[in-house]
């Protein structure tokens, strides 16, 4: 019978062990509970609670215990529920009765509040660094194909042509502020919760900075029931992870426009496509598609977890365990998404001919029109006017811009002059000439400083 039903008469039912464990999937913390933990014996023979002899037994009982789980022979039993009991089993069966020690001045509370600390400080880092090779593979893109143009849309309708690194680096700039919120959310997971026992605080004489010091902690929680109750910082990496999978999301959408037979002003790298069990002709984007379809689990993890706390009365409740399989879940499924994506974007061919044609399309030029007409002195909605108009007549006469005749031009505004045909892509791409804007020089800056951005800190490095 598991030792923490001491004070219950019998044996919990198969049903209710099944339905109450969480080693299943909380196996994961392994290493964090046992640094935790190993920290804490160091920290109880320091102050005298147990001798050192006891703590070096502990400590080298706990790195014989990860090595057997490193080496798949420790043998998990849902009995012991969760990760930190099957341990302090396990070290009590090696080392006996010395192991019963442990858990001296430390609740399962304040313990299984700790190991996620750790656990989200290292996974961030992994984040970012995932994070920061897609936006390489972005910025690399935007560098390689850096005079491609594309009709920028609004709408999903050509608005005016824009450069491709341009809007490439529109994603840079989405997952750089991803960046930052998952930097924020590593300050918040970088508090000891240790000392907080099951929620009061604890009796002995500890040394809580020792601990934090110990394990790279910066802080140390400042009240025992809001650190074994709250579990906001998994909500906030839920949260940015979301974010950031929405971001992906939309940029997988466009990839899988973009590639269409209709579109096609891309293509996307036959490695990152499926084919059709019926149709020969058909390659399908879908890591793309799936990009975009895992961004609903990742939105419902965090959804599920809000759920989860928001009526719980303070401190610890069992209804918290519910917060692991999803929070994996959203790192599995963001990490996954980001690795295919960055593989997927670096062998992304951009259509240059495609993409060229398809600014013949739309009138495309119509605001640079309309400032022509504002820079020989129109006010900006009588000028917005005026190309409406035209616009409509050569659409009726099924003509391009650059095939309407002056005296048609000057029907409309005796403004119109000869250096109206001298309104292109480019002059109106080079035109764009404001930080931040679509001009050559603009992007050329702008890649520049992205790179930059990309040799700065990692969170914690
Ligand atoms: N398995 C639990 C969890 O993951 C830890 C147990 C915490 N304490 C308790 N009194 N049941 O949340």
């Amino acid at each position: 019978m598991a030792y923490s039903r001491s004070r219950l008469g019998k044996a919990a039912d198969e049903s209710t062990l099944m339905y109450t464990e969480s080693i299943s999937f909380d196996w994961r913390l392994y290493r964090h509970d046992i640094a935790g933990s190993i920290a804490h014996a160091l920290m109880l023979a320091k102050q005298g609670i147990i001798t050192s002899t006891e703590a070096e037994t502990i400590i080298q009982g706990l790195k014989e215990i990860r090595e057997e789980i490193e080496q798949g022979k420790f043998r998990f039993k849902s009995e012991y529920e969760d990760i930190h009991m099957n341990i302090e089993s396990r070290l009590t069966e090696k080392i006996g009765e010395t192991g019963g020690k442990l858990h001296t001045a430390r609740s399962r509370n304040d313990q299984v509040a700790l190991d996620p600390r750790l656990y989200t400080k290292e996974t961030i880092r992994d984040t970012i660094k995932k994070i920061k090779e897609l936006q390489l593979a972005i910025v690399t893109q935007a560098e390689v194909n850096k005079d491609a143009v594309i009709p920028g849309y609004t709408h999903l309708q050509p608005a005016q042509p824009v450069l491709f690194a341009h809007h490439l680096l529109a994603y840079f700039e989405m997952l750089q502020r991803d960046v930052e919120r998952f930097n924020e959310c590593f300050k918040r997971a970088d508090v000891l919760p240790l000392g907080s026992g099951a929620l009061a605080g604890v009796t002995y004489n500890i040394d809580r900075e020792f601990v934090a010091r110990e394990l790279g902690l910066s802080q140390i929680s400042r009240n025992s029931i809001d650190a074994v109750a709250d579990r906001d910082f998994v909500i906030e990496y839920e949260s940015a992870a979301a974010l950031c999978h929405m971001h992906v999301s939309r940029m997988a959408e466009e990839l899988i426009i973009w590639s269409t037979a209709e579109f096609s002003m891309i293509e996307i790298d036959e490695a990152y496509t499926t084919g059709s069990s019926i149709m020969p002709q058909k390659k399908n984007p879908d890591v793309a598609e799936l990009a975009r379809g895992k961004t609903g689990r990742v939105y419902g993890n965090l959804m599920a977890m809000l759920t989860v706390m928001k009526g719980l009365p303070l401190a610890y409740d069992r209804d918290i365990q519910e917060d692991k399989e999803g929070f994996f879940d959203t790192i599995d499924t963001l990490h996954a998404t980001l690795d295919v994506f960055t593989g997927m974007v670096r062998t992304l061919k951009i259509n240059v001919k495609a993409a060229r044609d398809a600014l013949s399309e739309g009138y495309i030029l119509a605001t640079d029109m309309a400032d022509y007409l504002v820079k020989k002195g129109m006010p900006f909605r009588q000028a917005h006017q005026i190309i409406g108009r035209l616009v409509s007549y050569a659409l009726e006469r099924d003509k391009s811009f650059k095939e309407i005749s002056l005296v048609e031009y000057k029907s409309y505004s005796p403004l119109f002059d000869d250096d109206v045909y001298n309104i292109t892509i480019d002059s109106s791409i080079a035109s764009r000439d404001v930080t931040g804007g679509t001009a050559y020089k603009q992007v050329k800056q702008a890649i520049s400083t992205a790179k930059k951005t990309l040799g700065g800190s990692i969170a914690g490095k």
